[in-house]
């Protein structure tokens, strides 16, 4: 065993044949589905481990119970208290160490850019057990966002680099990572066409709300570059709900967490929650937000994964960015880049409801989860 000579690293004899999925935030969770349903069809030994990152039911338990996921067989504690990201990632990194220490897979999976990522990412990489990222080679050339910083570091310490289209590959190619880099299409793209099925069944999400299709708004807004700034948050508040109030289109704002603690601290709630067209709710859980998107006249958001699911229902998205990873939303119209100026926000909307939406979806087949599984399985077997 490693341990009695106190090595810090395992060896290819120390390790099993089992694959490893680390989750801990809602959008990993969601890109995750498909791996979770592709793992138990093709009867794969695999587990997962839920670094806790994310706690509130609506993040993280509720999308398991309403897609009936298998639940996580690790689940760090103590993760929601860490206040910084530096703190957060290092207790992460140290649970999934231990676990990793413990189950000894061949292979671990992280997909994303969230600092959930990272901390497996490096575990895995330190203990020498191979990596693999999904979403990987996508970049917003942004770097005040924590997100940039993650998926470069995990890029590099990738063994499998499994990149949504060509322009990641090269990206990666031309970066030189260490890696093999494959093209396999998006996880997130198999989960919207998987799981809507689902939230059409399930969700009542309209009706209790008092919603009409195609005849309301959702905003979603929850970056650190736009809710820890306040003149940011402000200026996306007051640029939507002027749109509101200009437009009669009632907005839905399904609020994260994070946001709602902002506003408070900023002294911004009681206001919005005053704003006439404003729904603001607690976001909803993952079917219910399904449904509600999908069904929207128009989408605010500064989500990756709202932006490419905006695509694929045919939803036009106003991004509150001045960047964005997903350009070819961009490249066929189906998205604007606003940033967080009211002026800009509403000359955007305008520019969205004018045009129906008619582009052909840019993403993968919705195969992307099989296709990754399959090369996993070659490289653990090779
Ligand atoms: C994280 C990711 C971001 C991703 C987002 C998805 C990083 C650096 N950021 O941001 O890329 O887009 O998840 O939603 O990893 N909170 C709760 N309950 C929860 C989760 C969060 O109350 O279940 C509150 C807490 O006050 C917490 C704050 O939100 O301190 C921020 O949470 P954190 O996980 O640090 O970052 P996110 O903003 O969620
Ligand atoms: N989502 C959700 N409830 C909401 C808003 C978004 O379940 O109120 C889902 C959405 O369908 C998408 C994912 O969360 O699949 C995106 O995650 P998020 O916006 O938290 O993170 P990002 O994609 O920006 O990293």
């Amino acid at each position: 065993m490693a341990s009695s000579i106190d090595l810090k690293i395992l060896r290819k004899e120390n390790l099993g044949r089992s694959i490893c999925l680390i989750v801990g935030t809602r959008p990993g969770i969601i890109m995750f589905s498909p791996l979770f349903r592709a793992c138990v069809s093709k009867g794969l030994d695999f587990f997962t481990i839920h670094t806790g990152q994310h706690y509130s039911y609506n993040m993280d338990r509720v999308i398991f119970d309403t897609l009936d996921l298998p639940l996580p067989r690790h689940h760090l504690q103590g993760i929601a208290e860490k206040k910084y990201h530096g703190a957060q990632t290092a207790a992460m990194l140290e649970g999934v160490e231990r676990v990793l220490l413990e189950e000894r897979p061949s292979l671990v999976l992280v997909g994303g850019d969230a600092n959930t990522n990272l901390a497996g990412a490096l575990a895995a990489r330190k203990l020498h057990i191979d990596v693999g990222h999904i979403e990987a080679g996508e970049r917003s050339y942004d770097w005040r966002m924590p997100e940039e910083h993650n998926r470069r570091m995990i890029d590099h310490i990738s063994n499998l680099l499994f990149a949504t289209n060509e322009k990641g590959a090269t990206r990666l190619k031309e970066e030189q990572v260490m890696g093999k880099v494959f093209v396999t299409g998006n996880t997130i793209v198999d989960a919207a066409y998987q799981n809507f099925e689902i939230a059409k069944r399930r969700s009542k999400i309209l009706e209790v709300n008092g919603l009409e299709e195609k005849r309301y708004c959702v905003l979603t807004c929850h970056r650190e570059e736009n809710t820890d700034f306040v003149e940011n948050l402000t200026g996306v508040l007051e640029g939507v709900g002027k749109f509101a109030l200009d437009s009669g289109l009632p907005v839905y704002f399904a609020a994260h967490p994070r946001t709602m603690k902002r506003m408070e601290s900023f002294g911004l709630l009681e206001k919005v929650k005053n704003f006439q067209g404003i729904l603001l709710r607690e976001a909803p859980g993952y079917t219910d937000f399904l449904r509600l998107l999908s069904s929207a006249a128009l989408v605010f958001t500064d989500s990756g994964g709202v932006q490419q699911e905006a695509c694929i229902f045919k939803v036009p998205c106003v991004t509150l960015r001045e960047n964005t990873e997903w350009t070819e939303t961009l490249d066929i119209g189906a998205n604007h880049l606003v940033g967080t100026e009211p002026r800009r926000i509403l000359a955007g909307a305008a520019a969205c409801l004018e045009k129906p939406g008619t582009w052909d979806v840019p993403f993968g087949d919705g195969r992307a989860a099989e296709r990754i599984l399959d090369m996993c399985q070659e490289s653990i077997s090779g």
